[in-house]
C-alpha cells in the first residue's frame, strides 16, 4: 500500500513553512527533494567510511571502495544492465551525453552520416549533436512532435534512413510530459543499423527502466532528479560499445601504465572515470535507487498515474489556462500559460502562497518557441506529491488570476 503521507515523513523539507504557507514543491523535474536515509547514508560515509578510492591498502579506503563499487551495482540491478562494468559514473546525464559525444561520435561519425533527435529534446540532448556536427560535418535531423506534444511515431519513421548512424532521444519530455516509446524506437533504429541513446532524466523516476528490455546501447540520467545527490550522474553503454571507445578526460585512475613516454588505458568503467570521482555522491545515488524500489517503482508510477489525471481535471478550473503538452502518454509534468499573466509574475504569486513552480524555457528553448511560447510556468510532480499540493496550487493560481 503506497500511503504518500507516511512517505512524505521521509523529507523533512516538505514540512517546512515556505513564506509562512505549507510548502507545496512542484518543482521536482528540475531536481528532487531527497529523502533523509539518502542524507543519513552520505553522513554515514563522512563520518565513518571515508577515504579516497581504489588507491588505498587501508581499512578507510577498503570500506570507501566497497561502498563506491556497491552503488554501482545497485545502478545496474536498477536499470538491470547485463554487467556492472556497463555502469560509468559521471558528474550528470548532461556529462553522460556529452561524454558520448566526445568519445563514440568522435570516432565514428563522418560527412554523409545523420544522427537523428526529436525537437522535444533538453539543450543537453541537442546542442553537443550540433557541436560535434559542427566540427565533423555529418547531418543533424530532428523529427517533429504533434501540435499536442505527442510522440508520432511516422515521423521518427520518415526521418530514419539507412544513413542514421545514432537515434538520441528523451524517455520523457522535460516540457511537455511526453514519454517516448523508446522500446519501438529502438527496434526501428537498430533494424537500419544505427545506435541508440535515450536521455532518461525524466523517465527514470516515471516507470521502470529496464536497458535490456528496451536494448538500447545508452543511457543516460542524474542524480538529483531520482531523490539523490547532485554532482552525480550515470552513464550505461553496452559493454562493447563502451569498450571501443577513447577515453574522455585523462589522468589518476583510468590509465593502465604510464611512461614518460607513452600511457595506456583501463577497462571500462574506470577508462571513463578520470580523476577522484564524486564517490559520497555516488553513495547516496546507491541509496536512493534503493529507496525508490523500496517503494516498487509500479507503485510510485501508478501514483504518479493518478495524479496527472487529478491535476489535468482540476487545472481545468482555472480561467485562462492552458496547459502545453497533452499527449495520451504522458508524466507528471504540466507546462503551462495562464492568459494575460506573464509565468514570471505568476510564479511570484504562487511563492507567495508557498507553491514552488519553474518558469522560462526549461533548458529546452526550442520546444518552448515550436510550441508558440517565448517561456512557460511548469507545475511537476514527484513521489512525494499529493491532490492537496494540487489542492493548493490551484487555489493560488485562481488567488493569481484574480489578481490580475
Ligand atoms: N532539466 C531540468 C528541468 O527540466 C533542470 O528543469
Amino acid at each position: 500500500m503506497y500511503d504518500v503521507n507516511e512517505i512524505r515523513k521521509d523529507f523533512p523539507i516538505l514540512g517546512e513553512l515556505i513564506n509562512g504557507k505549507p510548502n507545496t514543491f512542484l518543482d521536482t523535474a528540475a531536481s528532487a527533494q531527497k529523502p533523509r536515509q539518502v542524507i543519513e547514508k552520505m553522513n554515514e560515509v563522512y563520518f565513518g567510511q571515508y577515504a579516497n578510492v581504489h588507491r588505498g591498502s587501508y581499512y578507510l579506503s577498503e570500506q570507501a571502495t566497497a561502498e563506491y563499487e556497491n552503488a554501482r551495482r545497485i545502478v545496474a540491478d536498477f536499470i538491470n544492465a547485463a554487467l556492472e562494468k556497463e555502469i560509468v559514473f559521471t558528474r550528470n546525464a548532461t556529462e553522460s551525453i556529452n561524454l558520448v559525444a566526445a568519445c563514440w561520435g568522435r570516432k565514428n561519425l563522418k560527412p554523409g552520416d545523420e544522427v537523428l533527435i526529436s525537437e522535444a529534446e533538453h539543450h543537453a540532448n541537442l546542442v553537443p549533436w550540433q557541436m560535434l556536427r559542427d566540427e565533423l560535418g555529418f547531418t543533424l535531423k530532428i523529427f517533429k512532435m504533434g501540435d499536442d506534444g505527442s510522440y508520432i511515431h511516422e515521423e521518427f519513421l520518415h526521418n530514419l534512413t539507412d544513413k542514421t548512424k545514432l537515434v538520441s532521444v528523451t524517455g520523457m519530455s522535460n516540457i511537455l510530459g511526453t514519454v517516448l516509446p523508446v522500446k519501438e524506437i529502438t527496434a526501428a533504429a537498430h533494424a537500419k543499423g544505427a545506435l541508440v541513446l535515450v536521455d532518461a532524466c525524466q523517465m527514470i523516476v516515471h516507470q521502470k527502466v529496464d536497458v535490456r528490455d528496451i536494448g538500447c546501447d545508452f543511457l543516460a540520467f542524474s542524480g538529483h532528479k531520482t531523490y539523490g545527490p547532485s554532482g552525480i550522474g550515470v552513464l550505461y553503454g553496452r559493454y562493447e560499445i563502451l569498450d571501443s571507445m577513447p577515453p574522455y578526460q585523462f589522468g589518476g585512475d583510468m590509465v593502465d601504465t604510464v611512461s614518460y613516454q607513452h600511457t595506456t588505458f583501463e577497462e571500462p568503467p574506470a577508462r571513463f572515470e578520470a580523476g577522484t570521482p564524486a564517490i559520497v555522491q555516488a553513495v547516496g545515488l546507491g541509496r536512493a535507487l534503493r529507496y525508490m524500489s523500496d517503494l516498487g517503482m509500479d507503485n510510485i508510477e501508478a501514483h504518479e498515474v493518478e495524479l496527472v489525471k487529478y491535476t489535468n481535471e482540476r487545472l481545468k478550473e482555472v480561467k485562462g489556462l492552458k496547459v502545453i503538452g497533452n499527449a495520451e502518454n504522458k508524466g507528471g509534468v504540466f507546462s503551462f500559460n495562464v492568459e494575460g499573466i506573464h509565468p514570471q509574475d505568476l510564479a511570484f504569486i504562487l511563492d507567495k502562497e508557498g507553491v514552488s513552480v519553474r518558469t522560462g524555457h526549461h533548458c529546452a528553448e526550442p520546444l518552448v518557441h515550436r510550441m508558440g511560447f517565448e517561456s512557460v510556468a511548469r507545475a511537476s510532480l514527484g513521489l512525494y506529491s499529493t491532490k492537496e499540493d494540487i489542492d493548493n496550487f490551484v487555489k493560488a493560481l485562481n488567488k493569481a488570476v484574480t489578481f490580475f
